[in-house]
């Protein structure tokens, strides 16, 4: 079976430009090539949700004029794309901290978001200034904040509670997390989305990274078996 949701790491577009002595940033600008292919082959598949790892909580801290060039990249992405979003029924959201996304970044996000709003085909979900522990961090505050009104009991905090105040509360689990570029590390990416996901590492940068490496991931996902703590005869039996 397909996954409905497919998260990915896009790592390796520095190492990659420097192999092809390129500055970083033509790294990234052919990185966001990748990530035209890999929607539309995404979509081609028929997946539910895919979520790319864009630009995380750390990654402020790097150069600013590569910082500079990345949001440049996001506002190009989402001004040049949302025509074949729509075309293609894709509807663009974004998680994370927006509020310190540039404003030519946030008024490029909040238009493709809302030009897209109504397309129902398949989910794309940008992480932008995006960190797992600062999202539970926020999740707990929107909580306690309600506790603090009388409007929640600690009795009644569940595990529904706490996933749905998460930024990706209304999304699926993650079934299937890929990373590029050989790094065997999740780097904060939806520790609590993707808990019970099945791991991929691809040796391929990501500007390397074509329709056909996005296949082979979806394959050995398919080749599987997910077990979520079953054994192999109780999910033999759950199946049949
Ligand atoms: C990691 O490579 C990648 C990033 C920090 C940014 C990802 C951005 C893009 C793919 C392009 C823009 C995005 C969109 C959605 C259009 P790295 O720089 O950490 O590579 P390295 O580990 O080889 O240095």
């Amino acid at each position: 079976m397909l996954p409905r949701h497919v998260a990915i790491i896009m790592d390796g577009n520095g190492r990659w430009a420097q192999q092809h002595g390129l500055a970083r940033t033509l790294g990234h600008a052919q990185g966001a090539e990748s990530v035209r292919t890999v929607v539309r082959q995404a979509r081609r598949r028929g997946l539910g949700w895919l979520t790319l790892f864009a630009f995380s909580s750390q990654n402020w801290g790097r150069p600013s004029d590569e910082v500079h060039d990345l949001m440049d990249l996001l506002v190009d992405f989402l001004r040049q794309e949302r025509e074949e979003l729509i075309g293609n029924g894709i509807r663009l959201t974004a998680i994370g901290e927006r509020e310190f996304l540039p404003a030519r970044v946030r008024e490029a996000l909040t238009e493709t978001e809302a030009a897209t709003a109504h397309c129902v085909d398949m989910r794309l979900v940008l992480a932008l200034s995006y960190d797992g522990r600062r999202d539970m961090v926020r999740a707990v505050q929107r909580l306690t904040d309600l506790a603090s009104k009388g409007q929640l009991l600690p009795a009644d905090v569940s595990e529904h509670q706490v996933m749905r105040a998460l930024s990706t509360g209304e999304m699926p689990d993650v079934d299937l997390l890929v990373r590029t570029s050989g790094e065997l590390r999740l780097s904060g990416f939806l520790p609590l989305e993707a808990c019970y996901a099945e791991l991929h590492f691809a040796d391929k940068s990501w500007p390397e990274f074509c329709a056909e490496d996005l296949d082979e991931a979806l394959s050995v996902y398919t080749a599987r078996r997910r077990r979520f703590g079953l054994t192999d005869a109780q999910v033999t039996a759950a199946s049949a």
